[in-house]
């Protein structure tokens, strides 16, 4: 990917050096973007006094200055400050018409858009917290304005963080965040359980925990990597007769598919309910 990065030297901004703007420059910068196309906004100076010291990015407080010599905009910011900030940079934005990438949760590109002026070519996307370590999923879901290029371009930068998907219906960035964008957490309640009923079984709570994340990473792994589907794999661990079918047999009476069905659907209802 590095590759495609070095023809396409557009000037970046990233506003938000939070988490996710953070990380997503650390990816930029891994995947060799050059520094001085790179600047990054925020409130703090303390924050960006830091980042400047370790990455040799360019730092403003001042968000229109920064956006003003900008192809691509990246808007890392919280949902609730989104239409403030927006608001201040629409003149700059519909002159020069930068891309511009969403990553707020909850904030639909018909908003952006109103904030903007119109016209205006813009990502909405939707990455989840293993982005922070470079191991994100990331939906993305581009406005009629979005040309082929610009496309490439927002599916590069957010690649730098993890892998990326195309959304056809932006509607579906609300099941992409029961999903995806909320998943880390349900792994992280299975891991904590399944941990504390090692313990219960004797184990020291140091060893249970290695066995189930190293457990959690194998799965996952083996899954991503082979050529065989999730259920295969699930089978080929179930021997008639053996021990992993008993606990499967309590996982599937206690009908954990429908548990699971439950938990995305509510967590999709009060994406819709925030983004309305
Ligand atoms: N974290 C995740 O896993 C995740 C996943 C999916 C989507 N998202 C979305 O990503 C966005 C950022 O999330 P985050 O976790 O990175 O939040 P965050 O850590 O709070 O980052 C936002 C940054 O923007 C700064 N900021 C506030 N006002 C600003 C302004 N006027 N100009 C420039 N910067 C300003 C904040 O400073 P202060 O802290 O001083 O206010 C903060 O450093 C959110 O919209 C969220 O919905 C996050």
């Amino acid at each position: 990917m590095s590759h495609l990065f070095l023809k396409n030297t557009e000037n970046i901004t990233i506003v938000g050096a939070g988490n996710m703007g953070s990380s997503l420059l650390e990816g930029l910068l891994t995947k060799q973007y050059p520094s001085e196309k790179i600047t990054i906004t925020d409130v703090s100076v303390e924050k960006l006094n830091q980042i400047k010291k370790r990455f040799n990015v360019n730092t403003t407080t001042n968000n229109l200055d920064a956006t003003e010599k900008s192809d691509i905009i990246i808007f890392a910011i919280k949902p609730q400050i989104f239409s403030k900030i927006a608001l201040e940079l629409s003149v700059s934005i519909q002159q020069k018409k930068p891309l511009v990438i969403s990553i707020a949760a909850g904030i639909t590109v018909s908003s952006i858009q109103n904030w903007l002026g119109g016209e205006i070519p813009i990502i909405r996307s939707m990455p989840n917290t293993p982005a922070l370590i470079g191991c994100g999923a990331t939906a993305l879901f581009a406005n009629d304005y979005i040309t082929q290029k610009q496309r490439h371009l927002a599916e590069t930068i957010l690649r730098a963080v993890g892998i990326t998907l195309w959304l056809d219906e932006e509607k579906l960035i609300d099941a992409v965040t029961a999903l995806s964008g909320s998943g880390p957490a349900y792994f992280f309640l299975i891991i904590e359980a399944l941990q504390q009923a090692g313990e219960r079984l004797g184990l020291s709570k140091e060893f249970s925990r290695l066995l189930t994340l190293q457990t959690a990473y194998g799965a996952a792994r083996m899954a991503l990597e082979s050529e065989k589907s999730i259920t295969e794999l699930r089978k080929a661990v179930t021997s008639p007769g053996g021990t992993t079918e008993q606990g499967i047999k309590i996982l599937e009476e206690a009908n954990i598919r429908e548990i699971m069905a439950k938990a995305t659907l509510a967590a999709k209802k009060r994406a819709e309910e925030l983004g309305s």
